[in-house]
């Protein structure tokens, strides 16, 4: 499939924003901390498992670090608003132990959340891992975290759960995706951005 890893797309998205989704790169460092900043709590929460007020600068420097076939973070920018640092990122590690598998994880700014751009994220992080030979993906997931349940669920990934968390582990081959509208939207930017 063509995709290249390095390369940046252009998208509208779902209520006819213009906008990029290209890597994070070494330039993103102030535009990853004020996304962070004009996060809600509850997101943060539910995406880091913790309260707190800034990110961590080696967490920062570890996205920000070239990945090679390790890990890739995407992002999705607006075109033609400055003001706003991101809608939204999303990132892959593979595992060392399963270097199979690797672990997702994705952060939607509050007011761009349910409009399809974790979708895009997904897409765009399928397709990079896919490239790297990459067969499975997995998350781990907050117990309260209903939207990433329902939306993995809709898609057809397996979930087991373990004391506050689940597990969540989704096959990176469109045949085996569930029928349903919110597969549909995946199986869409798949062959959007793959093509
Ligand atoms: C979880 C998260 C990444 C999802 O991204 P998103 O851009 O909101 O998701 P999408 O709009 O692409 O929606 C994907 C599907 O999830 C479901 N969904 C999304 N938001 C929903 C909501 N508020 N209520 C119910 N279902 C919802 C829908 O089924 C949707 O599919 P559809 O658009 O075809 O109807 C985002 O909400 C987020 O950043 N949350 C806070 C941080 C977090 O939880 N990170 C994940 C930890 S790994």
């Amino acid at each position: 499939m063509a995709f290249d890893p390095i390369g940046s797309h252009s998208l509208i998205l779902r209520h006819g924003l213009p906008a990029i989704l290209r890597p994070l790169t070494a330039d993103d460092r102030e535009r990853v901390r004020e996304a962070f900043h004009r996060l809600s709590p509850e997101s943060a929460y539910l995406r880091f498992w913790t309260r707190f007020r800034e990110l961590n600068p080696r967490f920062i420097k570890q996205l920000l670090s070239p990945g090679d076939d390790t890990h890739a973070t995407w992002v999705i920018i607006l075109k033609e608003n400055e003001d706003i640092p991101g809608v939204g990122g999303g990132s892959f590690w593979r595992l060392h132990d399963q270097p199979l598998n690797a672990e997702v994880s994705f952060t939607i700014a509050d007011e761009f959340q349910n409009q399809g751009n974790g979708t895009i994220l997904l897409a765009a992080l399928w397709l990079h891992a896919s490239s790297l030979g990459i067969t499975h993906f997995i998350a781990h997931v907050l117990d309260e975290n209903f939207v990433m349940r329902a939306w993995w669920d809709a898609l057809g990934a397996s979930a087991s759960r373990h004391d506050r968390e689940w597990l969540l582990s989704l096959p990176l081959d469109s045949s085996l995706l569930s029928s349903g509208p919110v597969a549909n939207s995946l199986r869409r930017w798949l062959i959007q951005l793959g093509s």
